[in-house]
């Protein structure tokens, strides 16, 4: 099990921070969802065709993902919330003892 710190943005305020437990080898979206974390909608349940599992990753550890995929950077043109350097989809991220304690902030809106 790793930790996963989740922090709620809404209306460009910080707002709270969620912690939850997560098992290796599950996607951050399906760790999030299982959680039920608010703020990841997940609608097309992890096929890349949705972009509402939008996160910005903090650092270190946005710089120790493996970069996104051509097709997870076309769909991250269609987050609701205009992304950011170090934006990524959830879904795409696959969870690794090495991303324990990594903190990613919630937009403030998916759709
Ligand atoms: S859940 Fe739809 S793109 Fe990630």
């Amino acid at each position: 099990m790793i930790t996963i710190h989740f922090i709620a943005n809404n209306d460009h305020s910080t707002g709270g921070k969620t912690t939850i437990h997560a098992e290796i080898g599950q996607s951050l979206m399906q760790a999030a969802t299982h959680a039920n974390v608010a703020g990841i909608e997940a609608d097309c349940g992890g096929t890349l065709s949705c972009a509402t599992c939008h996160v910005r990753v903090h650092e270190p550890f946005a710089a120790a993902l493996p970069a996104p995929s051509a097709d997870e950077a076309a769909m991250l043109e269609f987050a609701a919330v205009p992304r950011s350097p170090n934006s990524r989809l959830s879904c795409q991220i696959q969870l690794t003892d090495a991303l324990d304690g990594m903190t990613v902030d919630l937009p403030p809106t998916q759709h």
